[in-house]
């Protein structure tokens, strides 16, 4: 590749770095993300962030010292800068650091998540390996998990079963299924993705994590695939799912990280945003156990629409409630499949 090398003016602005060649050398186009390392550099871990971060800001790239915090310190073997000690970060990098560290914020140049950055992000207790363009799990859906616990727990207490089944629709990274399994040690979970790389992500993490035992990963689409899904899951105790639920035409408004890096199709659902969530409906009806429940993270213009779509068109469910995040946005909905004398 051919990169016309504009040098940028950089390393004096930073106090103590010394500097036999004061520059941070960048490709014609940062897209093409090409940034070399300054030759014969030496630079500390803590110097290197302030570096990057500034770096990051001149170029308009969001959280910019967060994002160089990540970066230098997965580079030295941490998550977090914290847990890095003070000698560590005040000693020079080595060669080999120094040139990871500008190879990988050449890629947060580029404008691409941190978390496909480094490969890797926590998701409630659990690290998980990240592959663009698998969707990244967000804060949000670690809370519908703890719901789905609660919820589980209680109907667990009252039932003593000693298995429990479950499926998600849409598994990306396995975030969802992955953290459910690790929390209760009697379930089995199905879970599927229309995206061959999201299965084999989920498979991989949950070899990484010793859970594919009780896993069972496949590549189907609920819109296409629901005869197939049918026949091959047994009937289930709960779905749960964050699904594509943007309307198309707001996905024009997505931030530049996720419109360029994320997969659409986890996003995008449709005109509505419900197209998945019709199909995860339609599923409910035939493969839950009578009372057993459907869990689905949605828009915050979701909850009314859904409850109208089940009274109006799915006799066989029953709406039960929706919950709030955080920040107080109506954002779960919880249904349930109605038993004999609902
Ligand atoms: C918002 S992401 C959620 C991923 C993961 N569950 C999480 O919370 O991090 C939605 C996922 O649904 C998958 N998906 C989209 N349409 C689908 C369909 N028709 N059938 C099955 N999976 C679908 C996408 O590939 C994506 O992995």
């Amino acid at each position: 590749m051919m990169f016309k090398t504009i040098w940028f003016r950089l390393m004096h602005r930073y106090s103590g770095v010394s500097k036999q060649r004061s520059v941070v050398r960048l490709s014609s186009s940062a897209a093409e993300g090409a940034v070399a390392p300054p030759a014969d550099c030496s630079v500390t871990a803590e110097q290197a962030v302030r570096l990057w971060a500034r770096h990051f800001t001149l170029h308009g790239i969001s959280e910019p010292l967060l994002s160089s915090q990540y970066i230098i310190s997965h580079v030295l073997g941490e998550k977090t800068l914290e847990r890095v000690s003070r000698k560590r970060l005040r000693d020079t990098l080595t060669d080999r650091e120094i040139e990871r560290v500008w190879k990988l914020c050449s890629k947060r140049l580029t404008r691409m998540p941190v978390q496909y950055v480094i490969e890797e992000w926590d998701f409630r207790d659990l690290t998980l390996k990240m592959k663009r363009p698998v969707f990244i799990p967000r804060p949000e859906t670690e809370e519908l998990v703890s719901l789905v616990l609660e919820d589980l727990q209680l109907i667990q207490g009252e039932s003593h079963r000693t298995d429990l089944r479950g499926l998600e629709v849409g598994c990306g990274s396995g975030a969802i299924s992955l953290s459910l399994l690790r929390s209760i040690p009697q379930l089995r979970v199905f879970a599927l993705d229309q995206s061959q790389t999201a299965v084999c992500l989920t498979t991989e993490n949950a070899n990484r994590l010793g859970l594919q035992d009780r896993l069972d990963v496949h590549h189907l689409d609920v819109i296409k695939d629901a005869d197939a899904i049918l026949s091959k899951c047994d009937l289930v105790d709960f779905i749960v799912s964050n699904p594509p639920y943007l309307l198309s035409q707001d996905m024009k408004t997505l931030q530049t990280e996720i419109f360029r890096f994320e997969d659409h199709a986890a996003l995008d659902g449709g005109l509505d945003g419900l197209s998945v969530i019709r199909s995860i409906l339609g599923l409910g009806s035939k493969l839950l156990k009578k009372r057993g429940r459907i869990y689905l993270e949605v828009a915050p213009c979701h909850p009314p629409v859904i409850q109208q779509l089940i009274e109006d068109m799915m006799p066989g469910l029953l709406y039960l409630e929706t919950h709030c995040d955080l920040t107080n946005r109506p954002r779960f909905c919880i249904l349930q499949k109605k038993g004999e004398n609902d």
